[in-house]
C-alpha cells in the first residue's frame, strides 16, 4: 500500500498505512492464492452516514487485471448482509480505480476538493446493494 499510488501521491507513508490497517475499528479482508497474499480491502462498518465504507483496496502489481479487485469489492459488499448501502472515496487522479468502481455499479455522489492534498479531490462514490 505504502509503495503504491494513490497513497504515495497522497503522502501516506508506511507507518501511516500500517496504523490504518491495524486499527481495531476496521476489518481487513485478504485475497490469497496458494497462501500468498495478493490483495486486500479495508472496511469500516459505519464509515459514512452509518453505512459501511471501503477505506482502501489494493491488488499486488503483478496480479492486477485478473478480477481480484472485483472479487474483493464483492466480498466487501456482502460482509455485513444487513447493509443496504456502501460508500468509498477515490482520488481524482486515480482513473483506473474509478473505472473499476463504475464497472462494479458505484456512482459519484460528491466531491471533496483539496481534501487530502492541494489540487486533488476525493470523489465520494455510493452503491445501493442489490435486493436490500
Ligand atoms: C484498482 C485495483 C484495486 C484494481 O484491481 P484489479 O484486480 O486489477 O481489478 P480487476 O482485475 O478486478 O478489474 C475489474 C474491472 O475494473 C477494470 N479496471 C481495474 N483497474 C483498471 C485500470 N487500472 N484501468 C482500467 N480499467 C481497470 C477492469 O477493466 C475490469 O473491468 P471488466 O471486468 O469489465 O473488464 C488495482 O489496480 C490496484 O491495486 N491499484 C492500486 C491501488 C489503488 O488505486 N486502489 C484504489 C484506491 S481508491
Amino acid at each position: 500500500m505504502a509503495a503504491s499510488d494513490p497513497w504515495r501521491t497522497l503522502g501516506r507513508g508506511h507507518e501511516d498505512c500500517l496504523a490504518r490497517v491495524e486499527h481495531p475499528e476496521y476489518t481487513l479482508l485478504l485475497a490469497r492464492r496458494e497462501g500468498r497474499p495478493l490483495g486486500f480491502v479495508l472496511l469500516h462498518p459505519r464509515g459514512v452516514a452509518g453505512s459501511p465504507y471501503i477505506a482502501a483496496i489494493a491488488v499486488d502489481e503483478d496480479a492486477r487485471g485478473q478480477g481480484i479487485g472485483r472479487l474483493l469489492l464483492e466480498r466487501a459488499e456482502n460482509w455485513w448482509p444487513e447493509a443496504r448501502h456502501i460508500f468509498l472515496c477515490v482520488s481524482s487522479f486515480n482513473d483506473g480505480a474509478r473505472l473499476l468502481y463504475q464497472r462494479c455499479g458505484y456512482q459519484v455522489v460528491g466531491e471533496l476538493i483539496d481534501y487530502v492534498i492541494e489540487g486533488a479531490s476525493e470523489i465520494l462514490m455510493h452503491k445501493r446493494l442489490a435486493g436490500r
